[in-house]
């Protein structure tokens, strides 16, 4: 395909991630994603290791999961691949994953697979897997989030939207609109104390906060978000968690 030709199909896709397809080419994603990245912690050496990505969307985890030498990536994602693409849903599907894939030469697989049906059983374990961005968007989400975790053979990087961060007893916030930036997909925020219990209850030895936000942070971005007619409170923000076995 010529660099022109994928210019054009790049262009008739809605992406949500950044990923640079070479040749000067890079998706306009809303999400910032090579900075997101630097966050999570990734390891920088992924040789030998199976990786699961859930909630991949447009791959861009699962394609930097091959390149630090992952040997199999699997990436699932229910929600975003199975809307049909149309009138009603301004996103593209899958498209976005299945043209960088392309692109890049990638082997990264996809499944398809709910959440709910997830289990070692149907889908294997993995020495990784990676859960950004999706568990605050369940409905249900500590079931899920057991799901996964029993998934993972070594280490789970969780990252999530949070709240409550000024109390230490484990606990998750709850909105039944659009109480979180509008968008009524977010249902659930727990607070890091809750993600830690869970995880440990789920067995793993170890859970370290990875990145957090500080609280001056936390309030200049309320008071500027307060300028501009959001509501984003000090308490609120995100975490990116490792836990491990
Ligand atoms: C903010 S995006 C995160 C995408 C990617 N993991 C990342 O971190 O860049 C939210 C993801 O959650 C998934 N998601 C949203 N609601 C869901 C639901 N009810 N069940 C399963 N997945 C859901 C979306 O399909 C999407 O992949």
């Amino acid at each position: 395909m010529s660099v022109e030709e994928l210019r054009r199909e790049v262009a008739g896709i809605r992406w949500f991630h950044t990923i640079d397809l070479g040749d000067g080419v890079v998706t306009p994603g809303e999400d910032a994603s090579p900075e997101k990245l630097r966050r999570i912690g990734l390891p920088r050496d992924l040789g030998g290791k199976t990786v699961l990505d859930v909630g991949a969307w447009d791959g861009f985890y699962s394609f930097e999961a091959e390149r630090r030498g992952a040997e199999r990536v699997v990436a699932i994602d229910p929600n975003a691949w199975r809307a049909p693409v149309g009138p009603g849903n301004p996103w593209s599907g899958q498209q976005g994953f299945n043209l960088a894939r392309r692109v890049l030469g990638s082997g990264v697989e996809d499944v398809d697979i709910g959440l709910e049906e997830l289990s070692p059983e149907r889908i294997g374990t993995f020495d990784v897997v990676v859960f950004l961005g999706v568990l605050y968007h369940l409905p249900d989400p500590l079931p899920a989030l057991e799901r996964v975790a029993a998934l993972a053979d070594e280490l789970l990087i969780l990252e999530t939207q949070v709240d409550l961060l000024w109390t230490r007893r484990p606990a998750m916030a709850y909105y039944p609109g659009g109480e979180l930036l509008g968008d009524a997909s977010n249902w659930w925020a727990p607070n890091p104390a809750l993600v830690e219990a869970l995880l440990r209850g789920h067995g793993f030895r170890t859970v370290e906060r990875v990145h957090r936000e500080s609280l001056p942070y936390r309030a200049v971005r309320s008071a500027y978000r307060r300028l501009r007619g959001q509501r984003y409170l000090v308490q609120q923000g995100r975490l990116v968690v490792h836990a491990r076995r």
